[in-house]
């Protein structure tokens, strides 16, 4: 008896079997490739580029020499007390460290003769995201703001936008500064597309959208050095001014 319950209960199942099945062969066949389609074929800006297929043979730079004695005797300073420190610029006369964080503040930090009586202070807010930091000949901060632009920042603390756009286009990710003998800034802006918020589509996408421009702040104007660069970043004028070096960050 329980043997043949077992056998008429058996084709209704194989039925069940069968739809769920198609189901989940149109589910793979349809619904997949669409989903994926439209995660890798974002409909609105983004937009994919040629496979640069003679840029990866290249072998990768490497540094000529490695010096392991760079950390022998170095301390941690305001260790737990800076939150993304992404650049900072060392004021000798005054024994002052200013550090970017991810808070929006420029930290000041007082060095004292041991570095556990180093005192750390909120000292101005920019109101975006301070990256890029460094110092001009009389004391004042240049600050490389990824939100707000090319920044200084007054021995007193007052904020003043020097720079948002050039020729037009806006800046969306100010990133790198330095500053020359002369007085002249240079900076990088790492993407015109997207924003701090958005830099990895930016990275995804693989178009160069950044630039290396420098000010003067005599007659206010930015110039455009290079343009088309991966991801714009740091920036470092030379010791001897004879050069200034820039980086790209993918590719
Ligand atoms: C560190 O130096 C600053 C400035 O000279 C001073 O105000 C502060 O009291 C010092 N802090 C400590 C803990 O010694
Ligand atoms: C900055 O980037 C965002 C996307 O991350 C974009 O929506 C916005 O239009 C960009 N701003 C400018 C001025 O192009």
């Amino acid at each position: 008896m329980s043997e043949s319950s077992a056998t008429i209960s058996s084709p209704p199942l194989q039925k069940k079997q069968t739809r769920s099945c198609l189901s989940t062969t149109l589910l793979i066949i349809i619904v997949f490739p669409v989903a994926l389609a439209a995660v890798l074929y974002r409909l609105e800006l983004f937009e994919t580029v040629h496979f640069p297929s003679g840029e990866l043979p290249q072998s990768t730079a490497t540094a000529p020499a490695v010096n392991p004695h760079m950390r022998v005797g170095s301390e941690f300073v305001a260790e737990g007390k800076v939150h993304g420190p992404e650049d900072l610029a060392y004021d000798k006369r005054r024994r002052l460290i200013y550090t970017g964080c991810e808070d929006g503040w420029i930290k000041r930090v007082t060095v004292n003769k041991s570095v556990a009586d180093s005192v750390v202070e909120n000292w101005v807010s920019t109101g975006g995201r301070p990256l890029g930091i460094a110092l001009e000949k009389s004391g004042e901060l240049i600050v490389a703001d990824g939100v707000l632009g090319l920044l200084r920042v007054t021995q007193k603390g007052k904020v003043e936008i020097l720079a948002g756009e050039h020729d037009g286009l806006k800046f969306n990710l100010t990133d790198g500064v330095d500053v020359g003998e002369d007085g002249t800034i240079y900076f990088t802006d790492a993407s015109y597309k997207y924003n701090l918020k958005d830099f990895y589509f930016d990275i995804m996408e693989g178009e160069p959208h950044g630039r290396f421009m420098s000010y003067n702040p005599a007659t206010k104007k930015v110039t455009l050095l290079a343009r088309n660069l991966y991801f714009a970043n740091g920036v470092a004028v030379a010791p001897d001014q004879k050069f200034v070096v820039y980086c790209e960050t993918v590719m």
